[in-house]
């Protein structure tokens, strides 16, 4: 098992687009897939055609059969829940509290574990950040090429840091463009920028930007379901492929117990 998580220092940079389509993706590739939005915002279910506003969530239920929807794109999908702003705090102190809650609610999954855990989280700093990062085997640092996202870059690999410092199965965090255009002079120059100064991070593939992605979100479905000819779709194929590349080389077992990887 493999557990990815999609962060970012900046907001609106396409984390939950990402998540949600790669998750999909791996998925249409034969891979058992569990998505779980650490957002509050809850807009995983978006891109889900789902509305789970009625159910506990992560919030209340944590990771049980009773918080799990099965999506009807082949993934298994928590999220985050509604809950009042009493239930939010008491959960946000559980997290401070217990650093690992969420590596070790995965790892009791035991036999029911899928192949790739996806986690969705809100931009910066945050408990939800530390949680994910305290449980990911990857980080995606999803990132613009523009010179506001560039500018984040190293505090999210400070956090990162602070965040996995005692871990043994982290690979790492690596930054991955989203909304590139060939056409655009600025992000021809930035994915440069990026490659000189953090080239061995770098995913080596980046997702066009196109119209189709925020087409899709305002009729509710993942980009892939709406136009899986569009560049963004041709590239979410590919970033999948690449982690499936990723995780037969990473050294981990398909499905190792986590714990033993603690
Ligand atoms: N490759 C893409 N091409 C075009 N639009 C995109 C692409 N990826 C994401 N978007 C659009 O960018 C906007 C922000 O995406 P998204 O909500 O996934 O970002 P986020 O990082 O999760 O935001 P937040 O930080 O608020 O959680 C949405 O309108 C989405 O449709
Ligand atoms: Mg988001």
């Amino acid at each position: 098992m493999q557990v990815i998580a999609f962060i970012s220092g900046k907001g609106g940079v396409g984390k939950t687009t990402l998540a949600a389509n790669v998750a999909i993706a791996l998925a249409r590739e034969g891979k058992r897939v569990l998505l779980i939005d650490l957002d509050v915002q809850n807009a995983l279910r978006l891109h889900l055609a789902m509305d789970p506003l009625d159910i506990a969530g992560i919030v209340r239920d944590g990771i049980s059969p009773t918080s799990m929807f099965r999506s009807p794109f082949g993934v298994k999908f928590i999220p985050f829940g509604i809950a009042l702003k009493t239930e939010l705090e008491e959960f946000e102190s559980v997290l401070k509290q217990h650093p690992a809650w969420l590596l070790d609610r995965i790892a009791a999954l035991g036999k029911q574990a899928p192949d790739f855990v996806v986690l969705d989280t809100p931009p910066g700093s945050s408990v939800f950040l530390q949680q994910a990062l305290s449980a990911a085997h990857l980080a995606l640092g999803v990132v613009l090429a523009d010179a506001a996202s560039f500018s984040t870059i190293p505090r999210l690999f400070s956090l990162a840091n602070e965040y996995t410092r005692a871990r043994h199965d982290f690979y790492g965090l690596k930054l991955l463009v989203n909304q590139f255009s060939d056409q655009s002079h600025l992000c021809v120059q930035v994915r440069a920028a990026l490659q000189a100064d953090y080239g061995h991070s770098l995913v080596p593939m980046a997702v066009r930007c196109a119209e189709e992605a925020a087409e899709a979100l305002a009729f509710e479905q993942p980009v892939l379901e709406y136009d899986s000819a569009c560049g963004a779709s041709q590239d979410i194929v590919r970033l999948a492929r690449w982690l499936i590349k990723w995780s037969a080389s990473a050294g981990f077992g398909v499905h190792q117990d986590l714990s033993l990887l603690r």
